[in-house]
């Protein structure tokens, strides 16, 4: 079986109603047509299942939400995905983010409205079991470390699935060795920094976040960690292996990239 995995696609509605944000974020909202090369790729390695690791809208609206599940539909393929931070932002009529406590539960309900899952949970495919976790606010629920806890002891090859990368020392360097001012509150799980000891040492055989907006690969001992760069691509040249996705082969575990040359 195999799987592909989809990097941060930051997808706008032409329908969507927050014109000023889509003014400032033209990067992002004209981005959408390169999501047909994608659709090429990935009907083209007909996999089981998509997996996107999050950031699948630049912003929550009704008509942004709807327009990524149509064109998600576009591959054919039963897909499900992790929330990251965008896919709970809120804007206003100013273009401004105005989360509010009370407005961000509702976003999840939004979401499941139209059949779109964002909580953890597993998925066994194949030789691999795939827990998906929900990271978008740089941590984890509660109950999450006690929950993988239990989910990773299988006989299948773990393979976690969340959309910020993890809280150690070797992700840290690595991100900023590519980019030395990215915010480390934002960018690795700082709400759960001991979960890659407690929980996915020694248990888990691949991570993929995404998140970072650049590409990347690590081995710390028996776990790898596959940093997805954007799938879409964005009209900034600084982000580095833009418009990739990852395949996976649940068979021998290995990863492949697909993109433009
Ligand atoms: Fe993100």
């Amino acid at each position: 079986m195999k799987i592909v995995l989809l990097g941060d696609l930051h997808l706008v509605s032409p329908q969507d109603p927050y014109h000023e944000r889509r003014s400032r974020r033209r990067h992002f909202a004209d981005a959408w047509p390169f999501f047909h090369r994608i659709v090429e790729w990935v009907r083209d390695e007909a996999p089981d299942l998509v997996i996107s690791v999050g950031d699948l809208v630049d912003w929550y609206s009704d008509e942004n939400r709807d327009f990524a599940i149509q064109l998600m539909q576009e591959l054919q393929t039963p897909w499900v995905m992790t929330p990251g931070n965008h896919d709970f932002l809120l804007v206003n009529a100013r273009g401004d983010k105005c989360n509010a406590d009370e407005r961000v539960s509702g976003i999840r309900s939004r979401w499941e409205q139209s059949d779109v899952a964002l909580g953890n949970r597993v998925m066994d495919m194949g030789r691999i079991r795939i827990i998906l976790v929900d990271s978008h606010e740089s941590s984890v629920s509660a109950d999450t470390h006690e929950w993988l806890g239990r989910v990773t002891q299988t006989d299948a090859a773990n393979v976690l699935v969340t959309h910020v990368p993890l809280n150690i020392p070797e992700v840290v360097d690595f991100i900023l060795s590519v980019d030395s001012e990215k915010d480390l509150e934002k960018y690795v799980l700082t709400g759960a920094p001991r979960l890659y000891e407690q929980c996915v040492a020694s248990r888990v055989h691949s991570v993929f976040t995404g998140h970072l907006h650049f590409d990347g690969y690590l081995e710390l001992d028996q776990t790898r960690l596959f940093f997805l760069p954007l799938s879409i691509c964005a009209a900034r040249k600084k982000y580095r292996g833009q418009g990739h996705i990852a395949v996976m082969n649940t068979d021998d575990l290995s990863v492949y990239m697909r993109g433009q040359s």
